[in-house]
């Protein structure tokens, strides 16, 4: 359940590095960054949801300062309890609405946090607040699933996503509402735990949509961070849209 960290406060923050540990591979986080110092120039980089620096602490050790945006007071603490993360700033509040002084060349919003916001006003305000912090020529990256709508048989709302010895994963379709709410068991300690997250899901046109409404122009959507063509095959996108020149 959430408390005023949102879902992610101290139990989920406790054991975040160590039950995403596939996504701090190197493998997996040097292409993301790669593609932000690209994109960052000589200037700087907002997060949305900065968690606990699994991407902004290597972005700011190629030199890019950045600053993020956070509900989770929680994952923040175990961000700036990392080495070099108490030189990141971070803003508590929500990415959607929350201001922060200054602007960037790019802003990022990775890992489906997108979907974190369930409501299309808060996608579309969030889409808005990102674009008053953008430089005229920034960037808006955003990493997000593509619902496996294709796979869900008439009738049913529940498929599996992850199935192994400790820890069980189902997500629950909303079809009318593009809701989603991810259903995680996890046997830690002899005991089965359980934490449900709610999510809006959207599709890349819609966010298009968003995108041209909040004064951005899509410039790439790629199927990943190895800029893999985006198909009716891929499991999610990478896009990048472009504040236009003022
Ligand atoms: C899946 S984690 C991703 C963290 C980090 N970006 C990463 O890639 O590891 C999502 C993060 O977004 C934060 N978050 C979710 N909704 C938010 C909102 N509306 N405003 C600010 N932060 C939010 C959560 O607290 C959490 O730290």
């Amino acid at each position: 359940m959430p408390d005023e960290d949102g879902y992610f406060g101290e139990p989920v923050a406790a054991r975040y590095d160590e039950s995403s540990a596939e996504m701090f591979d190197p493998a997996v986080v040097d292409p993301i960054v790669a593609l932000l110092v690209e994109l960052a120039g000589d200037g700087s980089a907002l997060e949305l949801g900065i968690g606990t620096g699994r991407i902004a602490l290597p972005l700011a050790r190629r030199g890019v300062p950045v600053h993020g945006i956070e509900l989770s007071n929680a994952m923040v603490a175990r961000l700036h309890a990392k080495p070099g993360g108490g030189d990141i700033g971070v803003t508590i509040g929500d990415f959607a609405t929350t201001t922060v002084d200054g602007t960037f060349s790019v802003a990022y919003l990775v890992f489906n946090t997108i979907m974190n916001l369930t409501t299309q006003a808060a996608q579309v305000a969030c889409f808005k607040n990102v674009a008053a912090h953008l430089e005229p020529g920034g960037c808006f990256v955003i990493e997000t699933a593509v619902t496996e709508l294709q796979r869900l048989p008439p009738g049913e709302t529940v498929r599996a996503f992850h199935v192994s010895e400790t820890k069980w994963g189902f997500d629950e379709y909303d079809v009318a509402r593009q809701g989603l709410t991810s259903h995680h068991f996890e046997l830690v300690d002899g005991r089965v735990e359980r934490q449900s997250i709610p999510f809006r899901y959207v599709r890349p046109a819609e966010l298009d949509l968003m995108a041209e409404l909040a004064g951005l122009n899509l410039r790439d959507r790629w199927g990943g961070w190895q800029r893999e063509p985006f198909t009716s095959e891929s499991e999610k996108h990478v896009s990048i849209w472009e504040k236009l020149d003022a």
